[in-house]
């Protein structure tokens, strides 16, 4: 009997390696796949069956002999028409959790190289215009527009151009792009590929962080095996070494040429002068995995899913304390609430939900009131927030947010490069700060009343003396005015972004931090 096994990191985490050895031992032909994407029916074991691939989840290694003859009570049926994936626009992870990651064969049968072979018949500005029209915008976080970035170093000047995929997946939460290299590298490959013909690339890297072995393993075969696919075009592995500043553009770019990774001004942009001062595409794995569909299907296929200004799907990652966390690809527009509730099934714990986090640890907290925004780069960013590699965190309604404020900071101040002030020093200070609230919050009692009678009237009353005022309206104000600062006043994402989480705990969750509980509409 042929079987399939998720051999994603996931998946081996839940056990998946020895139920595929059991399988095996019971005389299977095993086939270790990447992972669908559905965590709460992991490890899963699909059963080649005349009808089709019949899946069994969760299961683990005891359950082997009812799984083969088929009586095993978690039989799933067709994973692929379960509602989780069915209502899924899976254009990126079409292949994901369905191939074995390394056959060519696979990959070919599936579709591959249909891009690059399109790609490849076309003038390098044909394809340029072709990712323009797509309207396929940066997935790292900030959707800027790939076939311009592209149509810069093509229109560079002087060579060589390099092609950098950012593969340092840092934001808590997120795990899109460990999974498409994991389960589907030849896609990224051959994005990488398409990009290097459209800007006139020879060299392209690919940077990952160290925590994904499998990913750094599985891609580096991958490289070895398409290399005569690719060529003359050539890619190779960078390992990163656990800074989460160098999923920065220009920090990661030192990195690779073997300097401790420090973010550099821009201007110049690393369009022009990037990888050794030299033209570059710099893109995210989603943004170069998106390519292939792109070039295969033709510009409008893709254009024709979306929302506003976001076009085509985005592989949103559900994790935290939810139901049925993992991977859901769809085209823009969806709402917040329908991720959350209706595809995520809730908070795991069977609590309310209180909040998530979209976006990694530098995005804005959301109140279930807001789940109305539709998933979308104008909608998130008019509401304060931003929608980043698309990572939801759910926390319940235990989740304390000035602990959540606090934790932004800290992580602020462990991760800062250090090159800017208001990132290196504010930080730190923004966690006193944010000690002193929670230490006024908890030393007064909760009272209804409202601010001037109740529990901020209290704080500001009983405080010790001290030099400076350490009552909640004044360290609220202060915590703003700080992260007024950071937010103009630093030279990256890392600390610009870190008021996100902080302000919009503080705006939604003003209860949490001293303050009277907003009104519900
Ligand atoms: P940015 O807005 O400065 O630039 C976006 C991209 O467009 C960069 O690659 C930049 O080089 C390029 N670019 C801008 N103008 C260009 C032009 N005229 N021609 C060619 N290329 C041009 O954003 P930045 O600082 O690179 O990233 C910030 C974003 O990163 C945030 O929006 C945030 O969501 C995201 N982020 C992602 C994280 C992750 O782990 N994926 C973590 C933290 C932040
Ligand atoms: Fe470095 Fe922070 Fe400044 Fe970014 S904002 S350059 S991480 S010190």
């Amino acid at each position: 009997k042929r079987v399939y096994v998720s051999r994603d990191m996931a998946s081996v985490a839940l056990g998946a390696d020895e139920i595929a050895r059991t399988l095996a031992q019971a005389g299977c032909d095993v086939v270790r796949t990447g992972s669908r994407g559905l965590f709460s029916i992991e490890p899963l074991v699909e059963v080649e069956m005349p009808e089709g691939r019949i899946g069994y989840g969760p299961v683990g290694a005891a359950d082997v002999g009812k799984i083969l003859d088929g009586t095993h009570p978690h039989r799933l049926g067709d994973v692929g028409a379960l509602p989780f994936f069915a209502s899924q626009q899976r254009f990126t992870f079409a292949r994901c959790g369905i191939t074995d990651p390394l056959s060519l064969e696979d990959y070919a049968a599936h579709g591959g190289w249909r891009g690059l072979d399109a790609a490849r018949a076309a003038a390098p500005q044909q394809v340029v215009d072709i990712v323009k029209a797509s309207g396929l915008r940066g997935r790292g976080g900030a959707g800027f527009p790939t076939g311009i970035k592209w149509q810069t170093v093509l229109d560079a000047p002087d060579g060589p151009r390099f092609i950098v995929c950012n593969a340092d997946e840092g934001d808590s939460g997120t795990f899109a792009d460990r999974m498409l290299m994991e389960g589907d590298p030849y896609c990224l490959i051959e994005g990488m590929a398409i990009a290097a013909h459209a800007v006139g690339a020879s060299r392209g890297y690919i940077y990952i962080r160290s925590e994904y072995p499998f990913a750094i393993d599985t891609m580096r075969a991958a490289i070895d095996r398409a290399a005569g696919r690719i060529a003359p075009f050539v890619i190779e592995v960078r390992a990163g070494a656990g800074a989460y500043v160098c999923g920065e553009e220009t920090a990661l770019l030192d990195s690779i040429e073997g300097k401790r990774g420090q973010v550099r001004a821009k201007p110049p942009l690393p369009a022009l002068k990037g990888l050794f001062g030299k033209p570059t595409v710099i893109n995210n794995v989603l943004s170069l995995a998106a390519v292939p569909f792109i070039l295969a299907e033709g510009a409008q296929a893709y254009a024709d899913v979306g929302f506003g200004r976001s076009r085509g799907t985005m592989p949103v990652q559900l994790a935290g304390n939810v139901k049925h966390g993992g991977l859901y690809e769809v085209g823009f527009g969806i709402t917040l609430g329908e991720l959350v509730n209706d595809i995520g099934g809730g908070t795991e714990s069977g609590r309310p939900v209180r909040a998530v986090q979209v976006g990694g640890p530098l995005g804005a907290y959301f109140p279930p009131s807001m789940f109305h925004l539709p998933f979308d780069y104008e909608a998130f960013a008019q509401a304060g927030g931003l929608i980043g590699h698309a990572g939801i965190t759910v926390f319940d309604d235990t989740a304390d947010m000035a602990q959540m404020a606090r934790f932004a900071m800290e992580f602020c101040a462990v991760e800062s490069c250090g090159k800017c002030t208001p990132c290196r020093i504010g930080s730190t200070r923004g966690v006193e700060v944010m000690d002193r609230i929670i230490a006024a919050r908890d030393a007064a009692p909760v009272a209804a009343e409202g601010a001037a009678g109740g529990y901020l009237g209290k704080a500001l009353h009983s405080r010790a003396p001290s030099r400076i005022d350490t009552g909640i309206a004044a360290q609220t104000a202060l915590l703003r005015d700080l992260c007024d600062t950071m937010k103009f006043g630093s030279l990256c994402a890392l600390g610009g972004f870190t008021p996100y989480p902080v302000l919009s705990a503080l705006d939604h969750f003003p209860e949490d931090f001293g303050a009277p509980a907003p009104i519900e509409q």
